[in-house]
């Protein structure tokens, strides 16, 4: 482009000037009258425009056809998680126990091959009201597996169930206002905080996204963004910390009240006395509800009931953080701080 840009610019005024200078030679021999020269030019000029909004036009049809191959690509994507075509319903309201049984997962691989299981046979009750830390290694399957809850993958073997009800046989709808889930690396869209937010329930009254964001202690920094809540951030907007990203997700999943909370490392960017805040923030919401949270640090743990420890795609153990430090050296190694570790070794 800027190569064209470059061409489509000088070539016409290269050519003036060669006109002007012949022309010029021209007049001086008396080869060429004054008039020839002067209506030559003026041609030239006329001609700059239209061809050089033709080049223009190369270059954004080359740009029109990437994008378009792009928008097909997204709209001929058949989309495998779909609703039941016999759905169930939750009980109301909805108590919130989860349960996995059996549940293997295999992210499904593009040339076909053999692909690799990161769950094999994960077994874990959360029960309704409680709040369970999931812990584990890096690439242990963490993230994975919280994403099998609020079914935005499908498990490969075993299931997922809510009250008892498989999250297959719920409608996309009703299971996704039953669970909310923010991720460690939250995906915001080029709208604005209101909207970032109120993702999905665009008639929220201001007054449940302002909660929603003092939950999640964003109200500080929301109310020094210049616009306030009318701030146009993520893509082509104000660009946001990782930590604001993490406190919007989170005000995002907290704003519709779900009775299942699934957060994956939600504090994983914030600094100590930011986590502090947000800490004492979610222990007031997870009061009522029942939250799978995965924790990489010890603070967080703190927050939950009880504690499962992910290791080789299965759950290893499942306790309270005092029980598992002293009974499991792998959970030990994984959260426990330096004065825990000195203690036990005592
Ligand atoms: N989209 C994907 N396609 C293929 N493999 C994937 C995909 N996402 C994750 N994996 C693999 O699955 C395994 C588990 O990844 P996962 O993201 O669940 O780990 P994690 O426990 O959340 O790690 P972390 O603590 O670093 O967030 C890793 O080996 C990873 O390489
Ligand atoms: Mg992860």
């Amino acid at each position: 482009m800027a190569l064209l840009w470059l061409l489509l610019v000088t070539l016409p005024e290269l050519a003036i000037a060669a006109v002007v200078a012949v022309g010029t030679a021209g007049v001086a021999t008396g080869s060429l009258t004054l008039g020839t020269v002067v209506a030559s030019v003026t041609v030239l000029t006329y001609l700059i425009w239209p061809v050089a909004t033709l080049g223009w036009l190369l270059a954004e049809a080359s740009n029109s056809a990437a994008a378009g191959a792009r928008y097909w690509e997204v709209r001929d994507l058949v989309p495998s998680i779909v609703d039941p075509p016999h759905p169930r319903a939750l009980p109301d309201p909805v108590r919130g126990e989860v349960e996995l049984r059996g549940v293997r997962f295999a992210h499904p691989v593009d040339d076909g091959g053999p692909a690799p299981e990161v769950l094999r046979g994960v077994d874990l009750l959360v029960r309704p009201g409680e709040t369970l830390a999931l812990v584990g290694a890096t690439g242990s399957g963490k993230t994975t597996l919280t994403a099998l809850v609020a079914r935005l993958q499908d498990v490969t073997a075993g299931s997922v169930t809510i009250d008892g009800v498989d999250v297959r046989d719920l409608r996309l709808a009703d299971l996704r206002t039953a669970v909310a889930t923010a991720f460690e690396d939250p995906v915001l869209i080029s709208a604005s905080v209101r909207e970032n937010v109120a993702l999905g329930s665009p008639r929220l009254p201001d007054e449940a996204v302002r909660e929603a964001l003092r939950v999640a202690s964003a109200d500080g920094f929301v109310a020094g963004l210049p616009w306030g809540l009318d701030t146009r951030i993520g893509e082509q907007g104000m660009s946001l910390s990782g930590g604001q990203r993490q406190r919007l997700a989170l005000a995002r999943a907290v704003v519709g009240h779900p009775p299942v909370l699934v957060l994956d490392d939600p504090l994983s960017a914030l600094d100590v006395h930011t986590e502090a805040e947000v800490e004492a923030a979610l222990r007031r919401v997870l009061g009522g509800v029942t939250a799978l949270v995965v924790a990489h640090r010890p603070s967080t743990v703190q927050l939950a009931d009880r504690v499962a420890v992910l290791a080789d795609g299965r759950i290893l153990a499942v306790g309270t953080h005092q029980h598992l430090l002293a009974t499991e050296p792998a959970y030990r190694a994984l959260l426990a701080s330096p004065d825990e570790r000195s203690q036990v070794q005592a």
